[in-house]
């Protein structure tokens, strides 16, 4: 997976720029609030329709235009491909591969894959299990597209069933519904749950030997999937999860109904992660904490590359000049063998140790 080029029009504080990638590593330097990060947000854009970091594409839309355009030629499965996105206020996003429009965004997967990594992404170790869905949420949508259309049907119903639960003393006469909501998020749950199963151990047993090599045989990393209390073997088949996802609902009816909330289903998902036996979350150092939550992003891009036979973009924003030089060298090492963007605000010495391709931001203008 390669992006050659990328062309950028009213995106963020870009007028309009174009860069051009090397296949292996990019450097992308210059200083605070120049447009850095702005550039990984448009090339993240490219592999799934939308931004990271935000959930309303007109905020990517800079503030004196009324449209923001992408276009970038990139290479998949041995073929060159020309994406074209443009979206903004009050107009439907168009996303459009050589010349084609698509249907939804979702039929954008897949085409580029893409690893995007940032320090915020420390929460998947400190936070709540909600980070660590969305890592591994992430990594399935990328690789099954039957996945994506399984998470959003289940978010749909789990919205619905959350309104009638919230609303149910004012509005008595939908309860009847609940029962279709639980038939629906019951099946979907045992679905997604295998795929979670399958994709977390797969992860796990990757990030555990990064872990292993970051930390030189110091640190012991292990996780662990958990799901409704019912299911004690995530693995088994569809149908042998499904009546035990119907026995948990069936016994959380009443306290759903006491607390207004849904208490049933895959939505309270987790990976517990451990380093040497304790949980990371309540024990691990600052250190420990950055090296994990980078060892799990540096998984997952080793899992798609297993999957789909091409390494994805691994994009990197701001996170070398928070390690120690020992694991500046590791990351390098460890990132070579596709290509990757990171973005840096220290001078060249990074770039002159990567050997890679140093680009230069100013004020929306790339050089
Ligand atoms: N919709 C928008 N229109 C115009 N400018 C925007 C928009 N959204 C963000 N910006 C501006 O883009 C600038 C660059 O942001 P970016 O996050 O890419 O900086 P950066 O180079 O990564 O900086 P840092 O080194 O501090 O992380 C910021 O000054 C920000 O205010
Ligand atoms: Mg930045």
């Amino acid at each position: 997976m390669l992006v050659k080029s990328i062309g950028l029009s009213g995106f963020r504080n870009y007028d309009g720029a174009r860069a051009d990638f090397d296949p292996g590593i990019n450097v992308i330097t210059g200083d605070n609030a120049q447009g850095k990060t702005n550039l990984l947000e448009a090339v993240y854009f490219l592999s799934c329709g939308h931004s990271f970091r935000t959930r309303r594409d007109r905020d990517a839309v800079n503030f004196s235009f009324d449209t923001a355009r992408i276009d970038a030629d990139i290479e998949s499965d041995g073929r060159e491909h020309k994406i074209e996105i443009a979206f903004g206020n009050g107009v439907k996003k168009t996303i459009k591969v050589n010349g084609v429009k698509l249907k939804t965004a979702a039929e954008l997967s897949g085409r580029l894959t893409a690893v995007f990594f940032c320090p915020d992404d420390l929460e998947i170790i400190k936070e709540g299990p909600s980070q660590r869905r969305r890592l591994l949420d992430g990594c399935i949508s990328q690789l099954r597209p039957r996945y994506a259309a399984a998470i959003s049907a289940y978010s749909r119903a789990y919205e619905q069933k959350s309104r009638i639960l919230r609303d149910r003393r004012e509005k008595p006469e939908l309860l009847p519904l609940l029962n279709e909501y639980d038939d629906a998020m019951c099946r979907l749950s045992a679905e997604i749950i295998r795929y979670r199963a399958f994709f977390a151990s797969l992860i796990c047993e990757k990030a555990s030997e990064i872990h292993r090599e970051f930390s030189g045989g110091a640190d012991e990393l292990t996780a662990k999937y958990r799901t409704v209390s019912t299911i004690t073997d995530p693995f088994l088949p569809a149908s042998e999860l499904l009546p035990l996802l119907e026995e948990h609902q069936r016994s959380h009816r009443r306290a759903e109904l006491e607390s207004g909330a849904c208490l049933s289903g895959c939505h309270k998902d987790d990976v517990e992660i451990f380093i040497n036996g304790q949980p990371a979350k309540g024990f691990a150092s600052q250190g420990q904490t950055r090296t994990a939550a980078l060892s799990l992003k540096l998984a997952e891009r080793e899992v798609i590359k297993d999957d789909k036979g091409e390494t994805p973009v691994l994009l990197l924003d701001d996170v070398l000049s928070e390690l120690d030089p020992i694991r500046q060298n590791f990351v390098l090492n460890r990132i070579s063998g596709g290509q990757v963007l990171i973005t840096c605000c220290e001078d060249a010495r990074i770039a002159n140790r990567t050997g890679g391709r140093l680009i230069y931001i100013e004020k929306g203008t790339i050089r």
